[in-house]
């Protein structure tokens, strides 16, 4: 769909009037307007995602499924329509597919204890990624140590490209899952996660798509990708932090374990013998995290009200914008170059550590992360310590990517 008119501009998108449903990007930092780039980390909330929680604590609280009064029975249904908004969100075909976790962290960790320790054993593999985040990296290896199963790397090329053949080659009958993320958070690349899932079902071997960074950015379809689990946080998506889901396919989750025990994820205890309750209760023991999960309902409300056509556009846009800008500064060497990218600026500036570049920036009221972003083993495979690193969203400007450049070239110029 055309989004652009004549000139250039997205239609129907306004970004000064976004910036004013955001109060914090408002503030000055350090005497400076507050340049938020470090929306890989987190995202700023909208007010409506702010009023939603201050509305549940203030006229809704209660304890949901477990009450046949007036609040409880409105918070039950505030927390199930949350879970209605997430299965429309990501066109899940049921809400028993969707499964609230504390985030994507939680959700891979519950995949990997109750699929993987039922599906995989002794000499059967995993395969990720080279550019995976520790959260998808560490569960598959304290499952693969305990099963004496066998974890394997897809390469990747210069450019933070998945290597392919690599990939197919891994394929086999020894492999149990496939586990990749679908937006790097450290490079951007966005990996061809249709191949992927097609290549891992013709070994009839499912997968796992870590959704973290990718939600924020693009349209998620999990029946048109036919992946078999995904997974994402609310906090990355401009909702709540300690928030987020697990998709996954009702046949597989059905075969699946328990990962926790306790109440609601019951039907019936006897010392003897519990039953199991329906799903996706067998997965969310414990009262839940219910305003969070409400607001992050409203945070996806407010997104699809804006409309992913327009946000891919405008933050295609700004990427382009900066990557042009920053790749004209000498000494300056992006880290993830791949043709297929979203919200990404990660670099390096010779002979200065990236917590120096962080630091002065935010001297300039300028937020971005420096540091491995949680990706030690892809930051080995770059050889480089650190990055430093500007996530952008929907909110951001081409002034703050100017203010970032003018910012970087401070930063040389004390190194100077
Ligand atoms: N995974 C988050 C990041 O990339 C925390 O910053």
């Amino acid at each position: 769909m055309a989004v652009t008119n004549s000139n250039g501009a997205i239609r129907g998108f306004d970004v000064q009037a976004i910036r004013r449903d955001f109060p914090i990007l408002q503030q000055q930092v350090h005497g400076k307007p507050l340049v938020y780039l470090d929306n890989a980390a987190t995202s700023q909330k909208p007010k409506v995602v702010i009023d939603a929680l201050v509305n549940y604590y203030t006229a809704v609280n209660a304890n949901v499924h477990r009450g046949v009064h007036y609040l409880s029975q409105e918070a039950t249904a505030d927390y199930e329509g949350a879970r209605t908004r997430v299965k429309k969100f990501l066109n899940a075909v049921d809400e028993s597919e969707i499964v609230f976790v504390r985030g994507t962290t939680e959700g891979i960790n519950l995949v990997a204890q109750s699929f993987g320790r039922t599906n995989v054993g002794e000499g059967d593999e995993v395969i990720i990624s080279a550019m995976e985040h520790h959260s998808n990296i560490v569960p598959w290896q304290i499952l693969c140590e305990e099963k004496k199963a066998r974890l394997r790397i897809v390469p990747i090329n210069d450019d933070g490209e998945l290597l392919m053949d690599e990939y197919e080659k891994m394929l086999g009958p020894k492999t149990k899952l496939v586990s990749i993320v679908h937006v790097s958070n450290s490079l951007g690349t966005i990996n061809s996660v249709e191949q992927i899932i097609a290549m891992a079902h013709s070994h009839g071997v499912p997968v796992l798509l870590d959704g973290a960074q990718a939600v924020p950015h693009t349209k998620v379809d999990v029946q048109a990708l036919d992946c078999d689990f995904y997974v994402f946080s609310g906090h990355k998506l401009f909702g709540p932090t300690g928030i987020g889901a697990l998709y996954g396919k009702r046949a597989l989750l059905e075969a699946m374990p328990p990962y926790q025990g306790g109440g609601d994820m019951i039907r019936s205890v006897t010392f003897e013998k519990t039953l199991y309750n329906d799903l996706p209760y067998k997965f969310e023991a414990g009262t839940p995290n219910i305003a969070d999960t409400i607001a992050l309902g409203t945070a996806i409300d407010y997104v699809t009200s804006i409309g992913y056509d327009k946000i891919a556009s405008y933050e295609h846009e700004l990427l382009q914008y900066g990557t042009e800008r920053l790749s004209e500064i000498k000494d300056l060497r992006l880290i993830g170059t791949a043709k297929e990218k979203a919200s990404i600026l990660a670099f390096v500036l010779d002979g200065i550590h990236p917590h120096d570049i962080g630091t002065i920036l935010d001297t300039e009221g300028i937020a971005i992360r420096t540091g491995h972003h949680c990706t030690q083993p892809l930051m080995d495979r770059f050889g480089v310590p650190a990055t430093a690193r500007a996530s952008l969203a929907f909110y951001n400007t081409k002034e703050e990517i100017d203010a970032l450049v003018e910012g970087v070239q401070e930063v040389l110029g004390i190194f100077s």
